[in-house]
């Protein structure tokens, strides 16, 4: 029965293959070559119709975890049983399920369920729909130290399996991802066969993911709704954050308040995002989280030849909110490479800006973005373009290490480390931006 559903799926994919792919590559950019990239793997639907697949978790809130899942029977129960010893679920939670159309692709039941308060730096086991295999994760700690794995632009390759198979080899709290999932762009089966492609990572570790331009997938009269499959796959907690919508959200994990932008959604002074980032801004209480990360998918310092530019008018928009609130690192993907900037307000170094990093090397099927400008910007400190993920250890309210972690092959080396100090502990930063007098001008334009 799943190779008649799996051979359905292929023809379907056959189907609708080609126009929606021509109206992808019209939108690619033409004026960088990339290397061959690697094999996309389909992971097959190999368990039976009523049993979960595609199991992946998010932070849901406060002492929450949201559990996602699809079933391609939808007599299913959106139920989670989950408790702290196998097999015995002392706890259960019901929660809610969607599903979506496009063209002629029907998804699966696609359920989502939140459960908890659960307690921090604890194993849980869990169950979903009642039927099928056990799962397990671990909640982040509520006190540093704390460890994210970041990386960005995934797609499902063996470049992909590689990074993924680096970043479970340590045990790290929760992941961070800026957007570009699945590069389905379009083609439905490819978001199931990524589903089932990260699940044995993404439903032991706690995903955060943003979108990206390969997720917004509206094709002109037929699909002007942007990022349906993204939206009912991967919700996130944007209601539990005060915001309306799914494209930008905040959460606190042990001491760092983390928000998420949305790069392909309106960010000018009169948007919902960009009213919603100013609120949430002023409510973050350095005392409680000294530590403040941003993430967006178009970065907005590169001096990659890629994409160049298309991080802009989201700088322009959004920077100074960003400088005043005294944070600490923006993390950004769509380039794929790694750039690592000094702290940088106003395209200069300013010691009381962020540090940006690009961190888009996760291992789609594109490849690499091989062409950075020069000469080099002395405002760049580190950039290569190489497959990778990073990790953000934050050791306490002053300190965290950040390495980047190249994939050579099958192995995972060190490229780049560097430590960072929280600018929440800094008096004469907290004076400098509210008087928006840069404190250190080098002069140094990108
Ligand atoms: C990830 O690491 C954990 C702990 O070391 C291990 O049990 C698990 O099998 C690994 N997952 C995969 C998919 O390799
Ligand atoms: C924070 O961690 C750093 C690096 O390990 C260490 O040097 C520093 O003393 C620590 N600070 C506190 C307050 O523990
Ligand atoms: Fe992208």
């Amino acid at each position: 029965m799943e190779g008649k559903r799996w051979s359905q799926n292929v023809s379907l994919f056959l189907v609708i293959f080609f126009i929606p792919l021509l109206f992808h590559e019209l939108q690619a950019s033409p004026e960088y070559s990339r290397p061959p990239p690697r094999r996309i793997i389909y992971t097959p639907h190999d368990r039976p119709d009523s049993h979960p697949q595609q199991v992946h978790i998010s932070l849901g809130g406060k002492d929450h975890m949201r559990v996602s899942w699809l079933t391609i029977d939808k007599s299913v129960p959106s139920i989670v049983e989950y408790g702290k010893i196998s097999g015995k679920y002392e706890s259960s939670a019901t929660g809610e399920h969607t599903s979506y159309r496009y063209f002629f692709y029907s998804s699966g039941k696609i359920h989502h369920v939140k459960i908890g308060p659960l307690e921090s730096d604890t194993t849980y086991y869990y169950r979903c729909g009642g039927f099928g295999d056990e799962f397990t994760f671990k909640t982040p700690p509520s006190t540093f130290p704390i460890e994210f794995s970041v990386a960005g632009d995934l797609g499902q390759t063996e470049w992909t399996a590689a990074t993924l198979a680096h970043v479970n080899k340590t045990d790290y709290d929760v992941l961070l991802l800026p957007g570009d999932l699945s590069y389905a762009d379009s083609q439905q089966p490819l978001w199931d066969t990524f589903g089932r492609f990260v699940e044995p990572y993404a439903s032991h570790r706690p995903w955060m993911v943003t979108q990206g331009n390969h997720e917004i997938e509206s094709f002109p009269i037929i699909h002007t709704q942007a990022f349906k499959a993204y939206n009912a796959r991967w919700p996130m907690p944007f209601h539990e954050s005060g915001s309306t919508s799914n494209l930008y959200y905040s959460f606190d994990v042990a001491g760092v308040h983390i928000i998420m932008l949305g790069s392909y959604t309106d960010f000018n002074s009169h948007s919902a995002q960009f009213k919603w980032l100013e609120a949430d801004l002023a409510m973050v209480d350095r005392g409680r989280t000294p530590w403040l990360v941003v993430l967006v998918h178009a970065p907005w310092y590169s001096t990659n030849t890629a994409h160049q530019g298309e991080g802009d008018s989201m700088r322009n928009a959004l920077e100074e909110l960003l400088y005043k609130a005294r944070v600490d690192i923006v993390f950004a993907g769509h380039v794929h490479a790694y750039e690592r900037f000094t702290r940088v307000f106003d395209n200069k170094a300013n010691s009381c800006g962020p540090v940006y990093v690009t961190i888009g090397d996760g291992g789609n099927r594109e490849g690499l973005a091989l062409m950075f400008k020069k000469p080099p910007s002395p405002l760049s400190l580190f950039r290569e373009a190489s497959f990778g993920h990073g990790r953000l250890r934050v050791l306490n309210r002053t300190h965290a290490h950040w390495s980047w972690h190249r994939n050579d092959d099958s192995d995972s080396t060190v490229a780049d480390d560097v430590w960072l100090e929280s600018l929440s502990k800094s008096k004469l930063c907290e004076e400098t931006v509210k008087a928006q007098i840069p404190s250190v001008s080098l002069n140094d334009e990108l």
